[in-house]
């Protein structure tokens, strides 16, 4: 059984922050935040939270591959910003779509969240465990966000991107996720962090606190762009790819420098790399399946294009997925 792809869809706000709205808030420009990261302008949530976005999403990718809810085994929501502690966000899309079918839950991986929700998918299908599924990408991140913190509120946004897979017997088709390697490394865990929001407890005296996006920015950097062309690298050797056979890498969308510093490790130039982070931030779990839509909607994956997927996160976390388009 093969995994394949069969509809994408997305969802951002309507709002758009643009960089000189953020230079009203924080001591910064646009040239700033321009040139260090590529961003331009992000969509920010007036109050719609991670549910309601992935399951939009959902909605787009299910009419895209023309699913029923009924038709749903499986919802998997990679995301770091559920709305609630309890119940899943998953569970949640799952009431709001009627796919009284499919069983759901969250997976959390930060940034990485869509490759690793992908990879949870493609295993149960491979294995004949359920045919058809839901794999969302979303964040609500602008909840997390310190908005005095200059070093890290100018850097995300607000999205969800789904897709919708089925299993196919094999011979049917070449097509679908050929394979993903997934890696974390929680030696690294304090580099990017989001504390939990407290209560406190009145045993301990200890008091409320509220958590929010801590980075130490070059360490993340540096971690990216080393690992995540070692990860496409070994993709590709136990795939027995070519990077030549390789139509896009869609990676995650969190820095324009980021990603050209991945181009030039692998020697790729940035014809290959799609980007939109100019209009949308890093949307954490959502950049790719965001992306992945966008080149599915304006015709620019033809049948039998091989893509490969790649993210990276907080845990530290990273991942990459070889695709085959139907
Ligand atoms: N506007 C203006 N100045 C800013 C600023 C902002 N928004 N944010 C930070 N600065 C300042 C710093 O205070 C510092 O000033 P100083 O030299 O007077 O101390 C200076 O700019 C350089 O800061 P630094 O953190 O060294 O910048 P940088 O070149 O490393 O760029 C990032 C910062 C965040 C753009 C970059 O480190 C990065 O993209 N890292 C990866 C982050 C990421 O992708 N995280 C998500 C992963 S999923």
């Amino acid at each position: 059984m093969k995994t394949m792809i069969i509809g994408t869809g997305s969802y951002a706000p309507d709002r758009v922050v643009t960089n000189e709205d953020l230079a009203g808030i924080v001591e910064t420009s646009d040239e700033w935040i321009s040139t260090r990261t590529g961003i331009r302008e992000r969509r920010i949530s007036l109050g719609q939270g991670t549910t309601a976005m992935a399951a939009e999403a959902a909605r787009r990718a299910m009419e895209d591959a023309g699913v029923g809810p009924e038709e749903i085994d499986l919802i998997v929501v990679g995301t770091a910003t559920a709305d609630h502690c309890f119940p899943s966000a998953a569970c949640e899309v799952q009431g709001i779509l009627g796919a009284d079918r499919a069983v759901g839950y969250d997976i959390s991986a930060a940034c990485s969240g869509f490759i690793f929700a992908l990879n949870t998918a493609d295993s149960f299908i491979r294995s004949g465990v359920y045919r058809t599924g839901l794999v969302i990408g979303a964040d609500n991140l602008s909840k997390l966000v310190d908005w005095s913190d200059r070093s890290t509120c100018v850097l995300f946004g607000d999205g969800a991107g789904a897709v919708v897979v089925r299993g196919c017997e094999e011979q049917e088709t070449g097509s679908g996720v050929i394979r993903t390697e997934i890696g974390s490394d929680g030696r690294k865990a304090s580099v990017l962090t989001c504390r939990s929001r407290t209560m406190g407890n009145f045993l301990t005296g200890t008091k409320p606190e509220i958590g929010y996006i801590s980075m130490e920015g070059q360490e993340v950097f540096k971690f990216a762009v080393k690992k995540v062309p070692e990860c496409i690298e070994q993709l590709l050797s136990n795939t027995g790819t070519k990077m030549e056979e390789i139509k896009y890498l869609v990676l995650h969308q969190a820095n324009f420098r980021i990603c050209e510093s991945i181009a030039r490790r692998l020697k790729v130039s940035m014809d290959k790399i799609p980007m939109n982070i100019e209009c949308y931030g890093n949307t954490s779990g959502a950049t790719i399946p965001v992306l992945l839509d966008e080149l599915n909607r304006d015709g620019r994956l033809s049948s039998g294009d091989k893509v490969i997927l790649a993210g990276f996160g907080a845990g530290l976390t990273w991942g990459a997925s070889l695709i085959q388009w139907q």
